[in-house]
């Protein structure tokens, strides 16, 4: 919060961030830390909070980024804007890459400054005015974003929910996926697998389901596959392994936890062309105005070592790193396994969900932070379906891992 003046303007705060409850979780977790280093300032914090990636790109990306930005000093070499919806090498590589054979056309294909940012310009194309469904737990710019546009009503301080959006309850009773015969009719269904935070990727019977379910109430469902590339077992990597999905179905990714481009930004969105409003109008064609006017195209840069990442030598290098991490939670699952506490996910995703029955997610992170200078993320900041859970993630040093691992098995002994 920013210092109160006295001066104050005549507007009206947006009805809809008055009704926003909670600051963002992952700043209010920084704050947290930054108190707790204050307090042990010789304290070795280790960070297995906000999911963000540590291990060095490979140089064979960060080269050809170095590259293409030194020719921007040049004549030659130097441009300006490029198209909006993004290099058309590049949309070709991703649909080539990420889509083989699944008929993901290049011009289907929207580069993007990161998933996140498609997140909102997702929910600037859909309005106020549909109704939502929302996985729970879910990462929270979901949630945030539905109600920042003014898709939810007032929030329930006895519910922990926002009016008129449906939670999708996923959790080890239902096998992570909403049980749909007692799931309401929306517009939209925000779905995310493998998902974050309970690292669970959704098997194709599933998503079959989940399709076929779009299909008969005529919802879109908006598909977030950000972690993809962590899929290990025969999970679908994209909603567009399902027939039928690509009249139902608008599709966002990134490369942050693919290829460690949390800083450097880029990710993609798909539309497909059948993808159609009540009045057949084809959805593209709003989303192409939405990212002409409201984006301008990632940076040239960034899309200069997003095409190395999908280039065979470049690919092989950005898989290993995610091995790496896999290897990491692997590390984590097998530590919460050894202490009897019930761990999930962890095996298609970078994130362990792990389950403390009785205990306060809150508390739970407290005292991981109080006793063993661990920061977690308490899983009711995902939704109240996350209560009395935590989430750790795997990005992170082997060294750093392991000293967690350590560090954990003291404090559960
Ligand atoms: C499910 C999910 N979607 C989107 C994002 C945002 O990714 P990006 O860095 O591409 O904006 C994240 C980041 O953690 C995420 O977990």
């Amino acid at each position: 919060m920013h210092a109160v003046t006295g001066h104050y303007t005549r507007v009206a705060r947006n009805i809809n961030m008055e009704r926003l409850r909670n600051n963002y979780l992952f700043p209010e977790i920084s704050v947290l830390e930054l108190e707790h280093i204050k307090k042990y300032p010789n304290a070795k914090v280790i960070s297995l909070g906000i999911g963000d990636t540590t291990e060095p790109i490979p140089d064979i990306v960060t080269l050809s980024m170095a590259d293409y930005a030194r020719a921007l000093s040049t004549r030659e070499g130097y441009r300006g804007y490029g198209a909006e919806q993004g290099n058309k090498a590049l949309r070709k590589a991703i649909a080539e890459t990420f889509y083989g054979d699944l008929e993901v056309k290049d011009m289907e294909v929207f580069v993007s400054d990161g998933s996140q940012c498609d997140i909102s310009r997702l929910q600037l194309l859909l309005g106020s005015n549909v109704s939502v469904a929302v996985q729970d737990p879910i990462f929270p710019a979901y949630m945030d974003s539905s109600v920042i546009i003014g898709q939810s009503g007032d929030y329930q301080d006895e519910t922990l929910k926002y009016r008129n959006v449906e939670y999708m309850t996923c959790g080890p009773k239902n096998h992570f996926f909403p049980n749909l015969s007692t799931t309401s009719r929306t517009d939209i269904i925000f779905f995310c697998s493998p998902n974050n935070p309970t690292g669970h990727a959704a098997s194709r019977e599933q998503l079959e389901q989940l399709v076929a379910f779009a299909r008969e109430n005529g919802s879109i469902i908006v598909y977030d596959s950000a972690y993809s590339a962590y899929i290990t077992d025969e999970s679908p990597r994209s909603i567009y392994e399902i027939p039928g999905a690509r009249e139902v179905a608008i599709e966002i990714s990134s490369f942050s936890k693919f290829a460690g481009f949390t800083g450097v930004r880029l990710g993609w969105t798909v539309v497909p062309e059948e993808l159609l409003y009540s009045n057949k109008v084809p959805i593209i064609n709003d989303f192409n105005r939405i990212v002409c006017t409201c984006f301008n195209g990632a940076s040239s840069i960034a899309q200069a070592g997003g095409l190395t990442c999908l280039s065979s030598e470049g690919f092989q290098a950005m898989l290993a790193v995610v091995d790496y991490y896999k290897e990491n939670a692997k590390i984590l699952v097998d530590t919460f396994a050894s202490l009897d506490l019930k761990a999930y996910g962890g095996v298609n995703a970078p994130y362990v969900w792990v389950h403390f029955p009785g205990s306060r997610s809150w508390d739970v992170f407290a005292e991981i932070l109080e006793k063993t200078h661990i920061i977690t993320v308490p899983g009711s900041g995902f939704g109240p379906g996350g209560e009395g859970y935590i989430r750790v993630t795997a990005f992170g040093h082997r060294e750093t891992i392991l000293e967690a691992s350590t560090r954990l098995r003291s404090l559960f002994p």
